[in-house]
């Protein structure tokens, strides 16, 4: 979907103008502020209700702005830029002087990426500078995958949403951390491990997610990943996952208690018991990933009691999509705003 030039020279005047703006990215929609404007990045956290510590990536037009965003920048992350940018690939670098706290959440380190969008590739190009960018939802719910989502989730809080229709990644970018000796993986995405090391030429590590719901970093300097902690990407109605195998039976089950129950599944198994509501989900990662996070609003939103998703493979390319689905899982189901030790992005 295109989005007409004037339409796009207005937003990069509003985000001179210190407002946020709802931006299209492959991956999913971002809240966009000035990432040099102080005042607007604390608009971000008001607006999403998240915890000022939490760092925020920014956006760049192409790599030849990183030097003014990173220092001492290791020749793996070149190689990463030259491989994967514009692409679902975000780098954790030491920061440059001028990079504001607010951004970083007072770390070292900056988090950096240019979105393959054109229209965030066009503002990006109009605006000329790097835009901070968390997802576009509040605080612990699911990102928003179309410019609908956005308004629904902070359509007060924004001056305008550009709409680049619907996002074709669909979970957010890899998150990799290249700022000390071993390149870790803080997040999983569509840019995996092996496609990381085929650059590199070594393995990166997998950081583990935290054991408790909302825990602190299991190591004190570790930096703060909203995106790793346990709660997270959320719906309002309770979530499980189930393996394929016991699905039916486990749905049948709890509609037969009375529940009104809503399933997610590769393969429909039963697509005639009235009393559940089953979403077909692609049985391909790309097309899983593409559509889980509408897949997830429409089933939060059918009325049911129980959100049953089917159990994926543990091979590594479902591997940023089910660890998606246990964050939904852990933070599933209080019907409500998340309170503020629920931690997420
Ligand atoms: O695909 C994406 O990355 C989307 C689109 C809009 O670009 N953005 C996104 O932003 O997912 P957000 O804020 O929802 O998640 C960014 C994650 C957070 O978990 C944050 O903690 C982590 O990136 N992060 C940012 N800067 C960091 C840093 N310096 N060190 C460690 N983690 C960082
Ligand atoms: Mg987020």
């Amino acid at each position: 979907m295109s989005v007409a030039a004037d339409e796009i020279r207005r937003a990069a005047d509003l985000l001179r103008a210190g407002e946020l703006v709802g931006m299209p990215t492959e991956t999913v929609y971002g809240l966009a502020a000035d990432a040099l404007n102080v005042e607007a990045v604390g608009k971000i956290f008001s607006a999403k209700g998240r915890p000022a510590d939490h760092p925020l990536i920014v956006h760049l037009p192409d790599a030849t702005h990183l030097a003014r965003w990173a220092r001492a920048i290791p020749k793996d992350a070149l190689a990463l830029a030259r491989a994967f940018w514009p692409g679902p690939l975000t780098l954790i670098l030491k920061r440059e002087d001028g990079v504001p706290d607010a951004v970083t959440g007072g770390q070292d380190t900056v988090g950096l990426r240019v979105p393959d969008h054109p229209v965030a590739l066009a503002l990006l190009r109009a605006f000329d500078s790097g835009i901070a960018a968390p997802s576009a939802n509040r605080f612990g719910r699911i990102s928003p995958t179309t410019a609908a989502h956005v308004r629904e989730e902070l359509g007060d809080k924004v001056a305008l949403v550009l709409d680049g229709g619907p996002c074709q990644v669909g979970i957010e970018s890899t998150i990799l951390d290249l700022s000390r000796d071993t390149p870790v993986i803080l997040r999983p995405g569509a840019i995996s491990a092996d496609d990381i090391a085929r650059v590199i030429g070594r393995r990166p590590e997998m950081r583990k997610p935290h054991a408790e719901e909302g825990a602190a970093p299991a190591e004190p300097d570790q930096p703060r990943v909203s995106g790793s902690l346990a709660a997270h990407y959320a719906p309002r109605t309770p979530l499980q996952l189930i393996p394929a195998a016991r699905l039916a039976e486990e749905a049948a089950t709890l509609a037969g208690e009375g529940s009104r129950v809503a399933v997610l599944a590769r393969t429909c198994a039963d697509p005639k018991d009235a009393r559940l509501t089953w979403c077909n989900a692609p049985s391909d990662p790309a097309g899983y990933a593409h559509g889980l996070y509408a897949n997830l609003r429409d089933l939060d939103a059918c009325g049911a009691d129980f959100i049953v998703v089917e159990g994926l493979p543990e091979t590594p390319d479902w591997q940023a999509i089910t660890d998606r689905l246990g964050r939904a899982a852990v933070g599933s189901g209080d019907g409500e705003d998340p309170l503020p030790e629920r931690d997420e992005t």
